[in-house]
């Protein structure tokens, strides 16, 4: 359905995901107005420059241009606003569920402006929930502060978006699926209508209830996680099969229609905000209700172990006292966000065993990581490589594609532990390991093999 015009949007929390929605929102011609408790996003918001880094976010504000802007006052924007999306975060508590405090003082905000007033409101929930939250916390929360009714003058949905950090512009535009679970038609056709302005390409629109879609948003992400594991056991297993190479076997298994190739890839751990957290959480959530999430904790448990796996490697070749570059700090190439990074890990795992070690991300800047003090950030990748024994490659960034030379430059020869296949084996002035490849048969000892058999 198409959106009218005239509907203006709210978006509570602008990080990570909420800028980029926002400004996507404006870019497409609706009237937006962001709301944060942090006045500094809020001030560059209004001043026109993207409160953090995401490609494409600075562009996006410009074209949105006068219809986006940004305010601390809830009750002004609700005020303004049809329709207000919520997006301020949900960290995980110990046991793995995800925490709705900042959710509840936001629904707080929202509900007392819209006691104020009887004009139709939508809320629409895109921060990430546990399954029965929307029924048993938020929702009560909502009527509780606006004293509305469910239905009457008030729609609340639940609508998570699928993205990841650094393409976060083009996952709200050209998403797969838009998933919207709805207190009632009416309110769930209004926040289709605004997904609608901002496609780029024709998704599936699935309407469902609260319940459904709380569970498909982290059933998602968990059999993403699981098909990492699942290529990363599969890694495990072919480094110890002489002749075996994971690329070979995933390539061939995701060639099966029924499997795919996405995210099948032997490659390092899934790290982020997103991943570890929603595989968890499913886990959690099937415990809470008396079900063994089997699948959900082993994929867990397969990624936990991937930082000793290319510990293991790492010590082969660079005995403790080795200095260790890793090149690819943040979860992921594109952003510089460092939650869960599987380089992170590697590196306090390598230097709890005695060894030096140096880092460099394209995006990281060098006081990213007081929390490891001894880990020495570098502000070039030259800095990194000439002084290494070791060069482990956790992210696939273009920007490594210099380190064979770089390193024949340094005339170190170093050893290159190239999780995402950058470089072929028999690259000139590095040795290059390939995690998840076993060693050639004709390089292993033989069976003594007797007449007979
Ligand atoms: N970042 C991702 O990759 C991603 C992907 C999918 C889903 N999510 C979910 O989206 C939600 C937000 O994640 P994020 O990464 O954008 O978080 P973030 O920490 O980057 O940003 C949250 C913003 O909300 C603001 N905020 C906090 N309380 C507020 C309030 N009451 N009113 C207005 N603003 C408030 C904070 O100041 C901050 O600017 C989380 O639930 C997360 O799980 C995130």
């Amino acid at each position: 359905m198409a959106v009218e015009t005239s509907v203006t949007c709210a978006v509570f929390g602008l990080g990570k995901l909420g800028a980029s929605f926002a400004a996507v929102l404006g870019a497409a011609g609706l009237p937006v107005v962001g709301v944060d408790v942090d006045s500094r996003v809020v001030d560059a918001i209004n001043r026109g420059e993207a409160p953090i880094q995401e490609p494409g976010l600075q562009d996006a504000m410009t074209r949105a241009g006068d219809r986006l802007r940004a305010t601390t006052n809830a009750a002004e924007a609700v005020h303004s606003a049809d329709l207000s999306f919520v997006i301020v975060p949900t960290p995980s508590d110990e046991s793995g569920r995800f925490v709705n405090a900042y959710v509840a003082r936001a629904l707080d905000g929202i509900g007392q402006a819209l006691a104020t007033t009887d004009r139709y409101h939508v809320v629409s929930i895109t921060s990430t929930v546990m399954p029965g939250a929307m029924d048993t916390e938020l929702a009560p929360t909502l009527i509780g502060a606006s004293g509305r009714a469910m239905g009457a003058n008030l729609g609340f949905c639940y609508n998570p978006t699928f993205i990841a950090l650094g393409s976060v512009i083009q996952n709200l535009t050209r998403p797969d699926l838009v998933l919207i679970g709805e207190s009632d038609s009416r309110a769930g056709d209004l926040v289709e209508g605004v997904h609608r302005r901002i496609f780029e390409t024709d998704p599936a629109v699935r309407h469902m209830n609260w319940a459904n879609a709380e569970i498909a948003k982290i059933a998602i992400n968990t059999f993403v996680t699981t098909k990492i594991s699942f290529a990363n056991m599969l890694g495990e297993l072919c480094e110890r099969t002489p002749g075996a190479d994971v690329a070979a076997v995933t390539e061939a298994v995701g060639d099966d229609h029924r499997i795919g190739h996405a995210y099948l890839r032997g490659a390092t751990a899934y790290g982020g905000p997103c991943f570890p957290r929603d595989n968890v959480a499913l886990a959690r959530a099937a415990s809470d209700v008396g079900v063994e999430a089997t699948l959900a904790e082993a994929t867990d448990r397969v990624n936990r172990r991937q930082a000793d796996r290319l510990a293991h490697i790492v010590e082969r070749d660079c005995p403790p006292g080795g200095t260790v570059a890793i090149l690819g700090l943040a979860y992921k190439p594109q952003t510089n966000v460092l939650d869960e990074s599987p380089a992170l890990t590697l590196a306090a795992r390598l230097i709890d065993g005695g060894h030096r070690v140096l880092g460099f991300d394209p995006m990281v800047g060098v006081d990213a990581v007081p929390e490891l003090p001894a880990f020495e950030i570098t502000r070039r990748i030259e800095d990194c490589v000439d002084a290494a024994d070791a060069v482990v490659v956790t992210t696939p960034s273009p920007e490594f594609a210099a380190l064979p030379e770089l390193a024949r430059s340094a005339g170190r020869n170093p050893v290159v532990i190239d999780c995402w296949r950058l470089f072929p084996e028999a690259t000139p002035g590095v040795r290059v390991v390939h995690p998840g490849r076993g060693t050639d048969p004709k390089d292993q000892p033989r069976p003594a093999v007797s007449a007979r058999s």
